[in-house]
C-alpha cells in the first residue's frame, strides 16, 4: 500500500541562502520553501521508494527566534497528520540552534497515542541550501529512510548519519556538519548509504509522564520560566532582578531553572536569592551545566532537598517545568 510521508517546514539553515555558493557562514536562514528543498534533494525520491511526499510550510524562521506560537502551530499540524492512517510518519525541517528544545517539546506535547507507532523525524543542516556542498539534501534523504524503516517511533533527530533521541540530543558544535551529540547514551542508530542500523534497544518515546493539554496551555499562555547559570563570581542580583515586575511586557515569573556547577551546586550568594524566590512561590529546579552526565543524589555542600533536581539538560528542564506548571494551573 502506498503511504504518505509528510514534510513540515520550519525554516533554519537547511532553508538558508548566501550570496555566494562558497559561503557557508554568511547566509540568511529560512529563505527556501520545504517543497523546493525536496526538489533539490535527489536522494529523497529514492528513499521514498514509491511512497508519496506531501509538503507543508508551518513557519519560515531562524530557530533562534522561535516563539511559542510556532510550537503551537507545529504541534497542531503534527497532530492533524499523524492521525491519518495513510501517513507513515512526518519529517520536520528545522534550524539547528533550538532543535533540541523543539524535539523535547514535541516528545511531550504530541499525543503519545500518535507517537506509539509513528515517527516524527526532525532534520536540519549546518550549511545553507545555496552551498556548493550542502548537507541538507543528504540529511533529508536519511530522515525519510528513518521514517519508513518501520523500527522507529516517537520523536527523533536525524543529522549527519546519526539518529538521536529527543531526550538526549544536544547541539555541541557551532560549525561542524556533525553538530549533534547524545552524550553518554550515544545515538539510537545510524543511517549508512540509506540503510538504518539501530544501535539501542532503549525506548524511543518517553513514557509515564503526564499528558500535555496543548489546548489548555495555548488558552492560558505559556508560564514564564527563566534560566540562570551559576558560575565563579555569581551573585543574587540576576535572580532578584527576575523577581521584580511583572510589567506589561513580561508575565509574572513562575519558575527558574539553574544550570549549576558540577553536580548541580550553586554559588552561595545566588542560592540565597533562589531561596527567597522559592519563598515567594517561584518553582526552582536544579540541573548541571556539565555537557555530560546528570545530577546525582545530593552533594555535601548542599542542603539536601531544598530545590527540586532534574536529570535533563537545563534547556529541556526549562520546558519540562513550563509543562508541569501549566498542568497544575
Ligand atoms: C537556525 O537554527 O534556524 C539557524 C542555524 C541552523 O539551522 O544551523
Amino acid at each position: 500500500m502506498v503511504k504518505k510521508v509528510v514534510f513540515l517546514g520550519m525554516g533554519g539553515t537547511i532553508a538558508g541562502t548566501a550570496p555566494s555558493a562558497g559561503d557557508n557562514v554568511g547566509y540568511t536562514a529560512a529563505q527556501v520553501g520545504v517543497q523546493q528543498l525536496l526538489q533539490a534533494a535527489p536522494g529523497v525520491a529514492a528513499a521514498l521508494g514509491g511512497h508519496e511526499a506531501l509538503a507543508e510550510q508551518v513557519c519560515q524562521i531562524d530557530s533562534k527566534d522561535l516563539a511559542y506560537a510556532d510550537w503551537d502551530a507545529l504541534v497542531k499540524r503534527l497532530t492533524h497528520w499523524l492521525q491519518k492512517p495513510e501517513v507513515a510518519g512526518v519529517v520536520v525541517t528545522h534550524g539547528t540552534d533550538t532543535l533540541e528544545e523543539t524535539a523535547y517539546l514535541l516528545s511531550r506535547a504530541v499525543p503519545s497515542g500518535l507517537l506509539m507507532h509513528k515517527p516524527v523525524v526532525l532534520t536540519c543542516a549546518m550549511r545553507p541550501a545555496s552551498s556548493q556542498t550542502p548537507d541538507g539534501p543528504g540529511n533529508l534523504a536519511d530522515a525519510v529512510a528513518v521514517t519508513l524503516c518501520g523500527r522507529v517511533h516517537g520523536v527523533v533527530v536525524v543529522c549527519a548519519g546519526k539518529v538521536h533521541s529527543a531526550v538526549q540530543v544536544q547541539k555541541v558544535h557551532p560549525y561542524r556538519v556533525d553538530a549533534f551529540d547524545s552524550g553518554e547514551a550515544g545515538p539510537l542508530g545510524l543511517v549508512e548509504e540509506g540503510r538504518v542500523r539501530m544501535l539501542s534497544g532503549a525506548p524511543i518515546a518517553e513514557v509515564g509522564l503526564p499528558a500535555v493539554d496543548m489546548g489548555r496551555l495555548q488558552a492560558q499562555g505559556w508560564p514564564r520560566v527563566e534560566l540562570v547559570i551559576s558560575h565563579a563570581g555569581a551573585s543574587g542580583a540576576l535572580v532578584r532582578a527576575l523577581l521584580t515586575g511583572p510589567d506589561a511586557a513580561v508575565a509574572a515569573l513562575r519558575g527558574i531553572v539553574v544550570a549549576g556547577t558540577g553536580n548541580g551546586t550553586i554559588h552561595k550568594d545566588m542560592e540565597r536569592a533562589l531561596e527567597e524566590a522559592q519563598q515567594q512561590g517561584v518553582r526552582i529546579v536544579r540541573t548541571s551545566r556539565c555537557a555530560y552526565g546528570q545530577v546525582v543524589g545530593g552533594s555535601p555542600s548542599e542542603r539536601p532537598g531544598s530545590f527540586a533536581t532534574s536529570t535533563l539538560s537545563a534547556l529541556k528542564a526549562r520546558i519540562a517545568l513550563m509543562l508541569e506548571i501549566a498542568a497544575q494551573a
